[in-house]
């Protein structure tokens, strides 16, 4: 395993195809190591860009498109930061040794649909999950919740992401029919769950030149809408469901193969512990991690893309808190760093995102603390003293 001087002919050379935050991490985190970095997002000015040796505007999901700048950069290594990729051209690029993709394009593929790894879940691992059922038309999916799935149940299209396009059916909440009768949709029973984790999960290359399967403590979060809004680490689970946790998530990282990090999305009620989704790559909760552990989730990463060894080790207790945008708006300011800074233990990433949306996630506020209930409100805290506003 050598590393070459970037921009050199010797170069060790990775392309991100997603350029926000996390990519921003990890594109970091790989400049810090020597590593040629190539960033790839469907705008200009994406974080990741920001802090690349160089980058391209591409349409990821036109799988012309995303060969033509495989095939022009030729990286080493392809590290995928989202989900709408043409994952037939990453599988193409895979068994052509082009380039070799993180973890594997199959993982790539079949996570960015959630009836691929739900049916490897279920059906192949025999993982517990929430009763389940595909549907392609509002009577199809009538039929599967009076088949049995039955109320409350949530609605999700098979190809989504952050919360999007999902109804929670039968709980009085607010119906969001727009992933009802646009595609496919996944309907889920509800899981009445105590707390949700993530459950960080690295393959990497061990002394002996095997992979091996290496777990960060586990994360806590709230989620609302579907998006993340608070995070911290550990989360205190009794000992049986962490063990049932780690069997899951070797289960489904191990199928799905290659190296590199995924976060292991699990609900949790007393000592049973169900999967749910699982992505092969960094995870957006996993943030605190930039605070909590000797290597973020970005740095191990990159390690164990690189073939080098991790260490999962926590550093210590810590939150995340997310910065909202707020407003709608081009090229934003941010008042009140200073006074979020104040806040003891506390760090902040401010993302340079070239535009605001009321939801967009702008920043994050990270904290540590000797408790999860104080980390989580330094983090809270220093988050709100952030204000974005207009310039
Ligand atoms: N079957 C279920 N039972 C109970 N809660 C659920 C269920 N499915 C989803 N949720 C809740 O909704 C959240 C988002 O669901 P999910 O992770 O499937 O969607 P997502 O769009 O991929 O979100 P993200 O991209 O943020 O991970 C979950 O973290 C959980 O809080
Ligand atoms: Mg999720």
């Amino acid at each position: 395993m050598k590393i070459g001087t970037p921009l050199s002919t010797s170069a060790t050379r990775v392309m991100l195809l997603g350029c926000g935050e996390l990519g921003k991490e990890v594109i970091i985190a790989f400049q810090r190591l020597g590593v040629e970095v190539i960033g790839v997002d469907r705008y200009a000015d994406a974080p990741g860009m920001q802090v690349a040796h160089r980058s391209h505007v591409v349409t990821m999901t036109d799988g012309a498109a995303l060969r033509a700048v495989i095939e022009l950069e030729k990286p080493h290594f392809v590290v995928p930061e989202i989900e709408a990729i043409a994952t037939a051209t990453l599988l193409e690029i895979e068994r052509e040794g082009v380039a070799v993709v993180i973890p594997t394009a199959r993982a790539a593929q079949l996570t960015m649909n959630r009836e691929g790894i739900r049916r490897l879940a279920a059906e192949t691992l025999s993982l517990p999950t929430s009763p389940y059922a595909f549907a392609d038309s509002l009577v199809e999916l009538q039929a599967a919740i009076d088949g049995g799935i039955g109320y409350p149940c949530v609605v999700k299209p098979v190809m989504s992401s952050s919360g999007k396009g999902q109804s929670l059916i039968g709980m009085g909440l607010r119906k969001r029919a727009d992933g009802v009768g646009a595609g496919r949709i996944i309907v889920e029973g509800f899981i009445d769950f105590e707390y949700e984790i993530t459950l960080l999960t690295v393959r990497a290359v061990g002394a002996d030149g095997n992979t091996e399967t290496h777990f960060c403590e586990p994360i806590g979060h709230v989620q609302i809408n579907g998006d993340y809004v608070e995070s911290w680490q550990p989360m205190k689970m009794s000992a049986m469901a962490l063990a049932k946790s780690r069997q899951i998530a070797q289960a489904v990282t191990g199928n799905l193969g290659g190296r590199g990090i995924f976060g292991v999305e699990l609900f949790v009620r007393g000592d049973e512990v169900w999967f749910s989704e699982v992505s092969p790559r960094p995870h957006d909760t996993g943030l605190v991690t930039l605070a909590t552990q000797r290597l973020s989730e970005f740095e191990l990463h990159a390690r164990a893309i690189l073939g080098l060894p991790v260490d999962t080790s926590l550093r210590r207790t810590g939150a995340s808190a997310v910065i909202y945008g707020g407003l709608e708006a081009t090229g934003i300011a941010f008042d009140g760093v200073e006074k979020a800074l104040q806040v003891p233990e506390s760090d902040l990433r401010l993302f340079g995102k070239p535009e605001s949306f009321l939801k967009r996630r702008m920043g994050v506020a990270v904290a540590n603390a000797d408790t999860t209930a104080e980390a989580r409100t330094r983090a809270k805290l220093a988050a709100s003293l952030v204000s974005p506003c207009i310039a």
